[in-house]
């Protein structure tokens, strides 16, 4: 693996754009089927979403050079109230109709429910494609722990597409274990991803 300096912090209101890249990057086919190839349109509806939201409480990012490289974007019971809950309208108001639809779609296909109290959820977590195999995704999912701890959870979950196979060896690698797996009419249609993978992680 080779050696690449990087740190893990908070994410700020500042770190909109840097987070929109990373997770277009990410999720590059899922934003395909909304976007195209309008890649830059999909990174300012995300940013615009992200200047939306209240507070970022629950993001990290990983800095390499100044720049976000990576990101983790995890959520509570608790925290549901306060973050996500951008009403269609404001997108609207901010975006337009027929884009601020896809930016409430997208927001909607990201966010699954925390599936027990006990908790604490990875909303998603994305590195840049030219930064993987480095570490930081690893380094993402400690923070992600340390996080879970701070708010008393006893577990950290997730849901991954049952074909990703990288991501879900990489949790397994990690003490995540395998829950149950959903099958998902809607994300079928929409990305082609059938089943998804809920998995959890008990934390000492
Ligand atoms: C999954 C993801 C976040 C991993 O981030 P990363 O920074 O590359 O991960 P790391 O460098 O910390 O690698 C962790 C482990 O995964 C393995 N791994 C990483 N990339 C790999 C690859 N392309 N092929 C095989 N194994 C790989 C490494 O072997 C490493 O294990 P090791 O430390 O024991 O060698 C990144 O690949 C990504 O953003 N993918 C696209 C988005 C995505 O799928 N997110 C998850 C959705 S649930």
């Amino acid at each position: 693996m080779n050696k690449i300096k990087f740190i893990i912090r908070e994410a700020n209101k500042s770190d909109t754009e840097g987070i929109a890249k990373v997770v277009v990057d990410a999720f590059a086919e899922k934003f395909r089927v909304f976007f195209g190839r309008r890649k830059e349109r999909a990174e300012e509806i995300i940013a615009k979403s992200l200047s939306l939201e209240d507070f970022l409480e629950g993001i990290f990012v990983a800095e390499v050079d100044n720049e976000v490289a990576g990101t983790i974007n995890l959520e509570t019971k608790e925290m549901k109230g306060a973050r996500g809950n951008i009403p269609l309208s404001l997108f609207i108001k901010n975006l337009g109709i027929s884009e601020g639809i896809k930016a409430s779609l997208i927001k909607f296909f990201m966010l699954h429910e925390s599936f027990d109290s006990d908790s604490c959820y990875i909303v998603y977590i994305g590195v840049s494609s030219e930064a993987r195999g480095k570490g930081i995704g690893k380094a993402l999912l400690q923070r992600g722990e340390d996080f879970a701890r701070e708010k008393g959870r006893r577990y950290l979950s997730l849901a991954v597409a049952s074909n990703n196979d990288i991501a879900h060896r990489l949790y397994q690698k990690v003490g995540f274990k395998d829950i149950k797996s959903n099958k998902n009419i809607l994300t079928k249609l929409i990305f082609g991803i059938g089943t998804w993978i809920y998995m959890k992680k008990e934390l000492s």
